[in-house]
């Protein structure tokens, strides 16, 4: 199983955003929506072992996290505009601490990113940034968590929580997109069977 998180500084928390405008109206929620299917496509499906956690913390209600399971998730397209419905949907009405089905597969939460790691922290802990040890030194350990910042990167205090319980990676010096992050990331644990 493996896992990842992103976390969106703007991204919108409630559903008022055009999906002709994901970028500017949803506060970067084209990255996010690009993210969900780097992580869980491949040619002819879906990885069916990928957990993906959205944390978004832009307005008007933040933090909100949503939660996609490759396992059970049904009817969802790779296309940004698929999954940004499917993100709209999940940002209708109230969302409370406790998690809120949304359809099989996917479901919402108030729960803040730091909650969301340290309901994670007994798996291996993974924090994505261009100068932490380079991938090809270090052995990914099984069911790993890897945990992303977007287009602004994490804020300083959270990344400093999250290595409470992970460490620093690097896919090396040049800065991705958080998606190719994730694209890369699925190639090396194919490539090493994990
Ligand atoms: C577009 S980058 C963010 C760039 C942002 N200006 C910054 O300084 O963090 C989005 C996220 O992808 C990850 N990332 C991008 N390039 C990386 C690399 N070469 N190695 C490790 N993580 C990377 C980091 O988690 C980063 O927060």
């Amino acid at each position: 199983m493996r896992i990842f998180i992103i976390y969106a500084r703007k991204a919108r928390t409630d559903n008022k955003f055009l999906l002709k405008d994901l970028a500017g109206s949803g506060g970067k929620m084209d990255t996010v929506c690009r993210f969900v299917t780097s992580c869980l496509w491949v040619s002819h499906g879906l990885r069916r072992d990928v957990d993906i956690y959205l944390v978004l913390n832009g307005p008007p209600r933040p933090p909100i996290t949503i939660h996609i399971s490759g396992e059970n998730v049904k009817r969802m397209d790779p296309n940004e505009r698929s999954i940004a419905i499917w993100i709209q949907k999940s940002l209708k009405g109230e969302i409370t601490k406790d998690w809120k089905n949304i359809q099989e597969g996917i479901k919402v939460s108030a729960k803040s990113f730091q909650e969301i790691i340290k309901s994670l922290s007994d798996r291996p802990m993974y924090v994505l940034e261009e100068k932490g040890e380079y991938i090809e030194d270090i052995e990914i350990k099984e069911n790993p968590v890897f945990v992303i910042g977007d287009h602004l990167g994490m804020p300083r205090n959270e990344e400093k929580f999250v290595l409470r319980y992970g460490e620093k990676i690097s896919l090396g010096k040049q800065p991705y997109f958080a998606s190719t992050c994730a694209t890369i990331l699925n190639w090396i644990l194919d490539k090493r069977k994990l």
